[in-house]
């Protein structure tokens, strides 16, 4: 890698949003490191796009095991000594899972969602603060929001979904934390809501391509150094908490 290269790495990043954001950040110059718990999976997601010429690269990374993400840390520690960029954008939401109890899709989805969260952003704040422009974007959801919840016409305020919604209030409660703690390493810290997207995770229901989902993740990994830390944006605007 050059040094004046930009490295990111993305968790969740074999399908979906991940990929996308991978694949976008890629097109623009940085050197990409697909976080996938399959690294089969990550390996065909890497191909076609490695084909194109694009700087892409799959790592295991499982968020909820914390060999993987110790051995990531200490791999990307050896073979770059620094992280540009994190996206955490691996989650789950089990809401609708006939399978468990809703303590069962609580406990999976927190695992995930929030402590699989802070157990890579605690690897990966040593070598972020290394780089001289970091920034951590946090894949969150509106879904999340009180602001929005708390408005009766707001578009989504028939959605009860507790154990989603609980944690990626959580995670925007981490990205206050956290861009708070990182701030003196001149890390940024911001969490975005991509929209509703036609995933696996929607069962390919949304109204937004991976592609459109990405932009706003994309935006703030690349965020000038004179942008925000601790907001909570989506592509039209800030929102609320
Ligand atoms: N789609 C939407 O409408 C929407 C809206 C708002 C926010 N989001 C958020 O956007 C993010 C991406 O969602 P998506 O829609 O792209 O869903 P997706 O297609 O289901 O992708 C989720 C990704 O997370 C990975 N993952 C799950 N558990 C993991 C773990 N323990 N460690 C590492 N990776 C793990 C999955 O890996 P495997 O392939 O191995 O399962 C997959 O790559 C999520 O945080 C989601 O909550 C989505």
């Amino acid at each position: 890698m050059e040094t004046n290269e930009i490295l990111a790495l993305v968790s969740g990043a074999n399908r979906g949003i991940g990929l996308a954001v991978a694949t976008g950040l890629a097109r623009r110059g940085v050197h990409v490191l697909l976080g996938c718990r399959d690294i089969g999976r990550g390996e065909a997601a890497c191909a076609p796009l490695q084909a194109e010429g694009l700087n892409l690269r799959p790592a295991q990374l499982d968020t909820t095991d914390e060999d993987s993400v110790s051995t990531l840390a200490a791999s990307i520690a050896r073979d770059y000594g620094r992280l540009d960029i994190l996206i955490n954008n691996a989650g789950i939401g089990l809401d609708y899972d006939p399978r468990l109890s809703v303590v069962e899709r609580m406990q999976r989805t927190l695992a995930v969602n929030v402590i699989g969260t802070v157990r890579l952003t605690e690897a990966m704040a040593p070598l972020l603060s290394k780089s001289n422009r970091a920034r951590v974007v946090n894949v969150s959801s509106e879904l999340s929001s009180f602001g929005q919840r708390s408005k009766p016409d707001w578009g989504y305020a028939g959605v009860a979904m507790p154990t989603y919604q609980a944690s990626k209030a959580a995670l925007n409660s981490l990205t206050l934390s956290y861009a708070r703690l990182l701030e003196d390493k001149r890390i940024k810290v911001n969490a975005i809501c991509p929209g509703y997207t036609a995933t696996e995770a929607t069962n390919f229901d949304g109204s937004r391509t991976p592609e459109q989902a990405a932009t706003i993740a994309i935006k703030f990994a690349l965020l000038a150094d004179d942008g925000p830390t601790g907001v909570f944006v989506k592509e039209d605007g800030e929102l609320p908490w």
